[in-house]
């Protein structure tokens, strides 16, 4: 590459890191915003751009997602200290990475009875958002104990006869949602150096691909098992348009979850099952980069995208290009995240709406019932912020 083209390369990724500062800047002063108005209340979607509503929730699944942000803002001040001066709430100095950190503690206590929850299949998106990020900072044992203590109530959905964690809907009912939590189960089978817990970890995974991913990349968002003989039966959907469709968050929740399954597996079949839904998404999304909320919906329906799904293919992808062996792999995955990433910010952050309280607009959270369409909704607002932060080491 020539000089002009060294030149165009620099003023790309200088005008990136920019927008990705006024990005992280503008969800701190949001999520301040956010529990200065409603202390202690832990928000799952938006209802016209405001957290407190009455609509339902469905399933609990969202409660670290709230403290999780605080933790990835305290990490990301703690290395840009620079940045402190760009938050936009009027402070500057290490109070700000004080102060969150502050919050984030106090915003995760509450959810460490959780550890024992067994109604839910999410216990790693509530855990390794927080106690695990927790742990990290302090290095303090007891922290990790409650992480581990997550990672064997998980372990407990464990089906022998289908190999599968089932889901949160019944017995016979596996979610590809799952692969985002399977990881707390990796996590306590290493740390605890547990060869049963790391089997059902494996054999989950194992079977969610066999089952759950298709030749093509492409997902399904629930698989349903005959309990008597183990055997599996359909795939079907809870969110999605159709059974034989592909819900985009799931196609993601399986990037991402199989990327980390790699991580700490070691083992091939997984970064081959991530990297096969990484090109799906880039084969079959839009050149916007953000997909359509299901991409087999109809015509009428595709344009409705889903920006969550875009923020969780964002950070996966930022994990899996560290993982692939092939360097031009890597800067494909890298490359599309920064696209991505892009494009949400410059389309999707609210930047001159004062009254939409939410950071990442666009999220859909569950259409058949109506829930959280065309939303802020917590877990989009975790995983942009996930994805900016680690994005922004490397700029
Ligand atoms: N049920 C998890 C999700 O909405 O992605």
């Amino acid at each position: 590459m020539g000089r002009a083209g060294d030149a165009v390369i620099q003023f790309v990724q200088e005008t990136d890191k920019k927008l990705f500062e006024e990005t992280i800047a503008f969800a701190q002063k949001q999520v301040k915003a956010l529990i200065e108005k409603h202390p202690d209340f832990y928000p799952m979607y938006t209802d016209g751009g405001r957290w407190k509503h009455e609509g339902a929730a469905w399933t609990h699944w969202c409660d670290g997602f709230l403290p999780g942000m605080m933790w990835l803002f305290h990490k990301y001040l703690g290395r840009h200290p620079q940045s402190h001066q760009k938050t936009a709430n009027g402070q500057s100095g290490n109070g700000d990475s004080k102060f969150w950190m502050e919050q984030a503690i106090r915003y995760s206590k509450p959810l460490e009875p959780r550890k024992n929850d067994r109604e839910v299949h999410d216990l790693g998106f509530i855990f390794l958002s927080t106690y695990y990020r927790w742990f990290q900072v302090t290095r303090d044992p007891a922290l990790q104990q409650v992480v581990l203590q997550a990672g064997k109530t998980m372990a407990m959905r464990y089906n022998e006869k289908g190999q599968f964690l089932r889901s949160f809907a019944a017995e016979d009912s596996i979610f590809i949602d799952i692969m985002m939590n399977v990881g707390v189960i990796f996590y306590a089978a290493r740390e605890l150096n547990d060869k049963r817990l790391r089997e059902i970890a494996v054999r989950h995974c194992l079977t969610t691909r066999r089952f759950l991913v298709r030749g093509d990349g492409s997902t399904a968002h629930e698989g349903i098992f005959d309990l008597e003989t183990g055997e599996f039966l359909r795939q079907t959907t809870q969110q999605g348009f159709r059974g034989d469709s592909c819900w985009s968050r799931g196609l993601t929740w399986s990037l991402y979850g199989f990327a980390v399954s790699s991580e700490y597996s070691r083992d091939p079949r997984f970064l081959e099952t991530a990297e096969a839904c990484a090109d799906y998404y880039i084969t079959h999304t839009p050149t916007s980069g953000i997909p359509p909320w299901d991409y087999n919906a109809p015509a009428e329906e595709r344009s409705l995208l889903d920006t969550s799904s875009a923020a969780i293919a964002a950070s996966g992808m930022l994990r899996l290009c560290r993982l692939v062996s092939d360097p031009l792999k890597g800067h494909l995955y890298w490359s599309t995240a920064i696209h991505i990433l892009r494009s949400l910010c410059t389309h999707y952050v609210p930047f001159k709406e004062p009254e939409w309280e939410g950071v990442l607009k666009g999220g859909v959270y569950h259409l058949a019932k109506g829930l959280g369409v065309s939303e802020s909704v917590m877990w989009g607002e975790y995983f942009f912020v996930e994805a900016l932060e680690q994005a922004l080491r490397f700029l």
